[in-house]
């Protein structure tokens, strides 16, 4: 269709709308994400009330990640284990399961809460603005995603690997099928110390949320070191809280020399 719009106007246009919030460009057809899932949602058994059967699939679902993700003994299993696992809806309307971004055997791994528009588009955490600012901040201490040596690289996931419709926060039921395949990708990625971002993460590694209490304090994920820290989107729209973050980063790069 010709339009009446010249280019500047047009891309100013569009500007304005990205800087109001909206993330998703609407198509010239409709598109039903549940069509173009692979395999579609399971069915619960049919004779129970509708808790009953809530409850049933919720268990259900969180045992079969347990059995998925215990049997995965490589990156790329766990990988493939996720991507056939079909109780979690948010699969159904993602463009790409986002499974991880830098080298597996760093020192350090980040947590993330989940992907957003840039990084279902892209299939890598961190690739938006926040992960621009992500990048700044591990570069101010030394790290990278790039880097080769294990003591200077990073290891970067999600609690969920599927992006929420309209960046939602994750239910509380989400983050429990998710939870025995973030516990293996901790255990397979074998970093030292845990980085954890924002207040899903928290609630996914440690059971806690509260994240303005809970930053700058280590605590135990995993069986590893954890740091908890404010979530580069936060730093983004609150940048004095930019300071604590700091102070954080310098606590995460004394532990892995060894001196935190
Ligand atoms: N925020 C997150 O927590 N993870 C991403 O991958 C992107 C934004």
């Amino acid at each position: 269709m010709e339009s009446a719009l010249d280019w500047d106007l047009a891309r100013s246009m569009l500007e304005w709308q990205l800087e109001m919030g909206a993330s998703e460009a609407i198509g010239d057809g409709p598109v039903n994400r549940f069509e173009l899932a692979p395999e579609p949602a399971r069915k619960p058994a049919a004779q129970a009330t509708p808790d009953e059967v809530r409850e049933r699939v919720e268990v259900n679902a969180v045992e079969e990640a347990r059995i998925a993700a215990e049997g995965a003994d490589s990156l790329e299993a766990l990988r493939a284990a996720l991507s056939a696992y079909d109780h979690c809806e948010l699969r159904n309307g993602a463009r790409n399961l986002v499974f991880s971004d830098g080298q597996p055997g760093a020192r350090l791994m980040i947590l993330g809460e989940a992907p957003g528009r840039d990084e279902d588009r892209q299939g890598k955490p961190f690739v938006g603005r926040a992960g621009q600012l992500l990048d700044k901040m591990l570069a101010a201490i030394g790290l990278s995603r790039g880097a080769e040596k294990p003591e200077e690289g990073v290891y970067i996931t999600n609690v969920l690997p599927w992006r929420p419709p309209q960046n939602r926060d994750p239910k509380p039921e989400e983050i429990a099928m998710m939870l025995p395949f973030v516990q293996k990708h901790v255990a397979l990625a074998k970093p030292d110390v845990l980085l954890l971002m924002g207040n899903i993460s928290c609630q996914a590694a440690l059971n806690k949320r509260g994240i303005l209490r809970l930053r700058g304090h280590w605590a135990e994920a995993f069986g590893l070191p954890a740091m908890p820290m404010t979530h580069p989107a936060y730093l983004l729209r609150q940048p004095q809280a930019k300071r604590e973050a700091w102070a954080d980063l310098l606590a995460v790069r004394a532990k892995l020399e060894g001196k935190g």
